[in-house]
C-alpha cells in the first residue's frame, strides 16, 4: 500500500511544502527513508515505531520505505516524525481519512506518542495560507501559526488525538487568536530614560537615533551610565507594526529563540551579546546556517557594550549587514540569506584605562596603548555609524538632584511624529526610515539650500569627511529636522549631525 502525506520544511526563513511517501510491501522487516534526509530525520524510524507501539497501534512487520520528496533539497530537523507516522497508519488502513492531501502536518513524536513543539512554525503557516492547506501541528506552536491570517490552524497533543479528529471520530474547531490583543498588552519592564540623571544631550541623541533608525557609538568613562541609557533606549522606540512584528517572529521561530507560550514577538528585540561571541554567533552560522544575533536584532536594537573588547574580525562581520540590512551565510550545504535590519547602538571608554579627557580625573594611558585600543574599530566600521556620541561622567549635583528630564513617554511621541513624517515620505520607496535611504534618492529627499549647502562644504573640507560619512550626515540632519517638523534641512539641523561626527576627526 502507499500512502501520501504533506508536511514543511523550512529552509532560510521561508517554508516550502515536502511530500512525504510511504510504502509498505511484503518482504524482510525492514524502514529506510531516502530522499536526502539528515541524521535527525533517519533516526526518526526509532520514535515513530515506539510511539505508533505506545499509543495502542501495530507497527507492520514489513518492509516499510519511506520517500521525502523532492529529493534533491536537504530535509534537517525532526518534524518528519508526525507525518511518517500518519503516512505507515494510512498505508496500513488506520489512518481512513480521504482529505489527507488538504492538511499540511508537522510535529516531533516523543516515544510515548507525545508530540513535541516544532521550529518555523509561522514560516510553515504562511506557506499554507499560499497553497490553500489546513494546518495541523503540535499544540504548542499553535498560537504563533494562527497569527497568520486566512489559515485554518489545528494543534494537536499526541498522535492518537491526532488520529481521531483526522478520520473524523473528533470535531475539533480551527484555533483563532486576536492579533491585536498582543499589541494592546502593557509593558512589562519598569525601565526608563528618566532613571538616568543629567546627560541631556545624550538622551538626545538617543531621540534623533530612534527617530531616525540611526546607529550610535557613546564613548565615556567607566560608571557615566552608557549601559544604562542603552537599556533604557527601547523605551523610546517605536512600537512595532504587525508586519514587523511578523517579519521579527519568523526568525525567531526558526532560530527557537521563541519564548515558550509566546506567539509574537511585539516588543522590539533588545539583543547585547557578550563580547566573547563568535563570529557565528553574531552573524549566524551552523552546518545548516541558522540566524545569529544580528537576524535575531531584526527591526530592533543590537547593543554592543564594551565594543573594543570584541574580536576584531567579529566586529569586521557586522560590515555587511549595517550596508544591506540582510546577511548571508555560505556552508557547505547551502547558502542562505536572513534579514537583519537592526540599530546598532555601541559602548566604548575613550581608552584602557577610560578616564582619556576626563576633567577631574588623570588617564594613565600611554598614547600607544590609546592608539592600540582604538584601532579595535576600524575606520570602514566607524564610517557605517551615522552617530558618535561623548557622555561624559555626571557631576554630583545632577546625580543627587531630583530633576532628571523628560519620561521616555513624552520623548517617544515625538519619536513616532518624526516616524510618521517618513512613512509618508517614503510611501512609495519601500523604505521605513531615514537611516535606510538608498545614495540614488539622497538629492531628492535631502537637498540642501543656500546656507545650508555652504556649511557642509566647509565641513567636508575642514573634517576630511569620507563620501559614506557625507551621506550619513546628511541623513542624519534629515531626521533633526523631522523632529523639527520641518520639511527642509535648515543649518541648524546640519550642524546638529555634523556635530555627531566627532571621531571622524580624533580616529582616523
Ligand atoms: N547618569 C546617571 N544617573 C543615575 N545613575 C547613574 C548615572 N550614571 C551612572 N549611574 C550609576 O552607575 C552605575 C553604572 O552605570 P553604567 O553601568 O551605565 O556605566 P557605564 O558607563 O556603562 O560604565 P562602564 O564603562 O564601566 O561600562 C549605574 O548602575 C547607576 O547606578
Ligand atoms: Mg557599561
Amino acid at each position: 500500500m502507499l500512502a501520501r502525506v504533506l508536511t514543511a520544511s523550512t529552509l532560510g526563513i521561508d517554508a516550502f511544502q515536502v511530500e512525504v511517501e510511504v510504502d509498505i510491501s511484503r518482504g524482510l522487516p525492514s524502514f529506510s527513508t531516502v530522499g536526502l534526509p539528515d541524521n535527525a530525520v533517519k533516526e526518526s524510524k526509532d520514535r515513530v515505531r515506539s510511539a505508533i507501539k505506545n499509543s495502542g497501534y501495530n507497527l507492520p512487520a514489513k518492509k516499510i520505505t519511506v520517500n521525502l520528496a523532492p529529493a534533491d533539497i536537504k530535509k534537517e530537523g525532526t518534524t518528519f516524525d508526525l507525518p511518517v507516522a500518519i503516512g505507515i497508519l494510512k498505508a496500513e488502513g488506520i489512518v481512513t481519512a480521504e482529505n489527507l492531501e488538504e492538511y499540511l502536518i508537522l510535529g516531533e513524536l516523543s516515544l510515548d506518542g507525545g508530540i513535541r513543539p516544532a521550529r518555523g512554525a509561522l514560516s510553515v503557516a504562511v506557506l499554507a495560507r499560499n497553497t490553500g492547506k489546513k494546518l495541523v501541528l503540535p499544540v504548542e506552536n499553535r498560537s504563533e501559526a494562527a497569527i497568520v491570517d486566512g489559515v485554518e490552524v489545528y494543534g494537536v497533543g499526541s498522535l492518537s488525538e491526532l488520529i481521531e479528529f483526522i478520520n473524523g471520530n473528533a470535531s475539533v474547531a480551527p484555533f483563532t487568536i486576536d492579533t491585536s490583543e498582543f499589541f494592546s498588552a502593557p509593558s512589562e519592564t519598569h525601565l526608563d530614560i528618566s532613571d538616568v540623571k543629567g546627560q541631556g544631550h545624550v538622551k538626545r541623541v538617543l531621540e534623533v537615533a530612534a527617530a531616525g533608525g540611526h546607529n550610535v557609538l557613546m564613548i565615556g568613562p567607566p560608571g557615566s551610565g552608557k549601559t544604562m541609557l542603552a537599556k533604557r533606549f527601547p523605551t523610546i522606540l517605536p512600537d512595532m507594526t504587525l508586519e514587523e512584528a511578523i517579519e521579527t517572529t519568523k526568525i525567531h521561530s526558526v532560530a527557537g529563540a521563541l519564548e515558550p507560550g509566546s506567539a509574537l514577538v511585539t516588543r522590539r528585540p533588545f539583543r547585547s551579546p557578550h563580547h566573547t561571541i563568535s563570529d557565528a554567533g553574531l552573524i549566524g552560522g551552523g552546518r545548516v546556517p541558522r540566524p545569529g544575533e544580528v537576524s535575531l536584532a531584526h527591526n530592533g536594537v543590537l547593543f554592543l557594550d564594551e565594543l573594543p573588547e570584541f574580536r576584531k574580525n567579529v566586529l569586521e562581520v557586522l560590515r555587511q549587514p549595517l550596508e544591506d540590512g540582510k546577511v548571508t551565510i555560505a556552508r557547505a550545504a547551502m547558502s542562505l540569506t536572513y534579514p537583519a535590519d537592526f540599530m546598532l547602538i555601541g559602548a566604548m571608554n575613550p581608552c584602557p584605562c577610560g578616564f582619556l579627557g576626563d576633567a577631574h580625573k588623570e588617564c594613565v594611558c600611554t598614547p600607544m596603548q590609546v592608539q592600540h585600543y582604538r584601532s579595535k574599530i576600524s575606520g570602514p566600521l566607524l564610517d557605517r555609524i551615522d552617530i558618535h556620541c561623548e557622555v561624559p561622567a555626571v557631576r554630583f549635583r545632577e546625580l543627587s538632584g531630583e530633576r532628571s528630564g523628560e519620561p521616555s513617554s513624552v520623548i517617544k511621541k515625538r519619536v513616532d511624529n518624526a516616524r510618521r513624517a517618513q512613512a509618508k515620505r517614503f510611501r512609495e520607496s519601500g523604505i521605513h526610515s531615514n537611516s535606510q535611504l538608498p545614495s540614488r534618492h539622497m538629492k531628492k529627499y535631502c537637498a540642501l539650500k543656500g546656507e545650508a549647502s555652504k556649511l557642509i562644504e566647509t565641513a567636508v573640507e575642514r573634517l576630511g569627511l569620507s563620501a559614506r560619512a557625507y551621506t550619513r550626515v546628511l541623513k542624519v540632519a534629515r531626521t533633526v529636522a523631522d523632529l523639527d517638523g520641518s520639511p527642509d534641512i535648515g543649518p541648524q539641523h546640519l550642524s546638529e549631525a555634523i556635530q555627531y561626527r566627532s571621531l571622524d576627526r580624533q580616529l582616523v
